[in-house]
């Protein structure tokens, strides 16, 4: 009991490996922070490479970065050759990168479904499937799931839909009986309405503010900062008998 209690006076990532898809905004760029902050050498990925090389520059000394597209198993080939040439392994994977833009329900095409359905669903599918080889004993993957997945809300039928197929592979991965015995864990984080780029031309039109602020019993947004601070209890020794399970972080949104 001690002992499980002294860690708390550590960084709770020192040595640890953590990569991080779409680690170069929001979410993903202010978990990137935390865990670097907690000893935890980052590796973010995002697309657009202008962004990564910014963002890496507010990281610190430990971050590298991949410009990759997760929706591409080719790809994400490539970023896991990547870490295993610069660590060899994986203490901390978070599959983060997601979008929730795509057209009204009446106007998706077949393209918009394959592109969100490639990024959300695919995307964290293959992500988790490449990184096997290279997950630590002990380690924890987190994947971004979303409140939407659970509140059937109006008007985005495909974007529920793809977080709800993610909390389904987090429940499956965690029931891998290999991946068990080596004390792999696998969680999901439910985030609500968060300010972040991706939410930035909702939150900045004020019918959508005061919808959003109505829905939620904590009546305001969330930011990066507090679904970082879930992501690095999920991902260290906080949380070590924790797998298979939803971290709900939405102010309430989709729990009453
Ligand atoms: N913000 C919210 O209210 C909210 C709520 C629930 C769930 N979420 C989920 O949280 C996750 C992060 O969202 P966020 O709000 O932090 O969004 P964000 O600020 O737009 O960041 C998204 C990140 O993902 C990267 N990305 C996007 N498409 C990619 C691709 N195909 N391949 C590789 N990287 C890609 C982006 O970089 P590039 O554009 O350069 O690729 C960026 O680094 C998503 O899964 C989202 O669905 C967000």
């Amino acid at each position: 009991m001690d002992d499980h209690f002294m860690t708390e006076t550590l960084l709770k990532l020192s040595g640890k490996v953590a990569l991080i898809t779409g680690g170069s905004s929001g979410i993903g760029l202010a978990t990137a922070h935390l865990m670097h902050a907690q000893g935890a050498s980052v590796v973010i990925v995002g697309r657009d490479a202008t962004k990564l090389d910014e963002a890496l520059l507010t990281i610190g000394p430990r971050a590298s970065g991949v410009v990759a597209d997760v929706s591409s198993v080719a790809d994400i080939d490539r970023v896991m050759a990547a870490v295993s040439e610069r660590h060899g392994h994986i203490d901390v994977l978070f599959a983060n990168a997601g979008t929730s833009h795509n057209p009204p329900l009446r106007e998706v095409d077949e393209a918009a479904f394959d592109s969100m359905i490639g990024l959300n669903f695919k995307g964290v599918f293959f992500t988790v499937a490449r990184a096997l080889p290279l997950l630590a004993n002990g380690a924890s993957v987190i994947l971004t799931g979303s409140a939407a997945a659970d509140m059937g809300r109006w008007g985005d039928p495909l974007y529920a839909a793809t977080k709800a197929a993610v909390r389904s592979l987090a429940r499956t991965f965690a029931n891998d009986e290999e991946l068990t015995l080596r004390r792999v864990r696998f969680n999901v984080l439910s985030p609500g309405a968060i300010k972040t780029p991706l939410t930035q031309g909702a939150y900045e039109q004020p019918d959508v503010d005061a919808y959003v602020c109505a829905a939620v019993p904590m009546k305001r947004w969330g930011n990066a900062e507090e679904i970082a601070s879930a992501a690095l209890f999920l991902a260290c020794a906080d949380s070590s008998y924790m797998t298979g399970s939803i971290l709900a972080i939405d102010g309430g949104m989709a729990q009453v």
